[in-house]
């Protein structure tokens, strides 16, 4: 090979060294990308609807069976968790979970627009119907807002309308002027007066919807008022929430600020973190006011900053439990602070990017670590949600709100996706 031959030869190697690198660059950043990115959208709507399925004709076959009624005799009509042993656990329509299965079918509806969904989700909404009479529970935006509401918006069907204008006036029965808020719960009445959950935050959505559609201004007015009481009596100086404030109905004066759920009175229970920061969120979202939007930022620093949350984004039960010691996880608080931190980036630009990845990193713990196995869990979509520790009642198993809320982030993940991308 002449001095020139050579100089080619050398100049072409390099070339193509330089152009095998390139490749092994850009294929690593688009791998990465794609770990940045999060979960798979459709690979996981494909899932979900496979368990889903499943869920709803396990569902039929326990009411087919005859088993169709609780020791109240109420009857059954949704899935809400699984049992210790691994059977299904039908619930009637007052329970407080009732509306999030028929919400996952429309969620489902939403983001595939096949007739199959609607259908499913027709059926098992209109089992919730007489719940829009029910004055005894603060719990009516869960269960009505996500079975009507998530149907009227995706439908427009007036008669899920008047449901819903009928469900936001039975929950504004429960409000006392004096204290400033909606009475979350009638239980334990000789240990609470008047007993206010940070949870309850969550029922607002269904008020300010209800001012909106009617232009009756009642509703949200009852909303913002709870909410700052909320505000002003559930929070610490750290920006954890107290999970129950008791008041007194004569002079609204707090008497007690207790957990139910929790560790103790002083602890931060998880979920109680994933509500509050959802709520106060969307209550920013529906009333442009400053203050919501300062307390949603100091529980999600709260939240993401605090040294007992795991690497892997699932907090345990209680963030005050000792890490390492085998405490159960609770997939469901993850999921439902998910949806919230995308929504809230939305809100501060400074901040909407590390929302985005600390959302999209906990939906791809839950997709990678957390979710059931393909048919498994009777077709629920998540593993390992904690319902009431204190109690021993639905520790680590699947429960309905997970997957209602895994399913929400995913879709709000994907619409944001969507529109960066253009
Ligand atoms: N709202 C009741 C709970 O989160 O368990």
């Amino acid at each position: 090979m002449n001095a020139k031959t050579r100089l080619v030869f050398l100049t072409g190697k390099r070339s193509f060294i330089l152009i095998v690198w390139m490749f092994i660059c850009l294929f690593a950043s688009s791998c990465s990308m794609k770990k940045n990115n999060g979960p798979d959208f459709s690979e996981l709507v494909t899932f979900s609807g496979q368990q889903l399925e499943l869920l709803a004709e396990n569902t039929e076959k326990i009411l087919e069976s005859g088993n169709n009624v609780n020791r109240q005799g109420r009857l059954l009509v949704v899935p809400r968790n699984l049992n210790e042993d691994g059977t299904l656990r039908l619930i009637p329509s007052r329970d407080w979970v009732s509306g999030f299965f028929p919400g996952s079918l429309w969620l489902m509806y939403q983001y595939t627009g096949l007739p199959r969904w609607k259908s499913l989700a027709e059926k098992y909404t209109l089992r919730l119907e007489n719940e829009k009479y029910t004055t005894t529970t603060h719990d009516l935006g869960f269960m009505m807002g996500c079975s009507f509401g998530k149907g009227y918006e995706l439908t427009g069907n007036p008669a899920y309308r008047d449901v819903l204008i009928q469900s936001a006036r039975s929950l504004i029965t429960r409000y006392n002027p004096v204290v400033g808020a909606i009475r979350s719960w009638d239980h334990n009445s000789d240990k609470w007066q008047y007993p206010v959950i940070i949870d309850n935050m969550m029922n607002l959505e269904l008020l300010f919807w209800a001012s909106r559609v009617t232009g009756d201004p009642i509703f949200s007015e009852i909303a913002v008022k709870h909410a700052q009481t909320s505000l002003a009596s559930h929070y610490r100086n750290d920006f954890s929430s107290y999970h129950v404030i008791d008041f007194d109905t004569i002079t609204g004066e707090i008497r007690n600020k207790h957990t139910h759920q929790g560790l103790h009175h002083e602890s931060a229970w998880a979920r109680g973190q994933a509500w509050g920061l959802y709520g106060f969120t969307m209550t920013y979202r529906e009333t442009g006011m400053a203050e919501f939007l300062n307390i949603a930022e100091r529980i999600a620093d709260f939240y993401l900053s605090h040294p007992n949350l795991p690497e892997d984004l699932i907090p345990y039960w209680d963030f005050n439990v000792e890490p390492g010691q085998g405490e159960p996880r609770d997939v469901s608080a993850a999921a439902i602070t998910a949806s919230a931190l995308f929504e809230l980036g939305s809100f501060i630009p400074g901040k909407k990017q590390f929302y985005h990845e600390k959302a999209s990193a906990m939906l791809a713990s839950m997709a990678n670590k957390y979710r059931s196995a393909p048919g498994g869990n009777q077709g629920f979509i998540l593993a390992h949600s904690t319902g009431h520790k204190p109690h021993n009642s639905e520790v680590d198993v699947p429960i309905m709100y997970a997957d209602y809320y895994f399913l929400e982030a995913l879709g709000r993940k994907n619409n944001l996706d969507k529109s960066n991308n253009n």
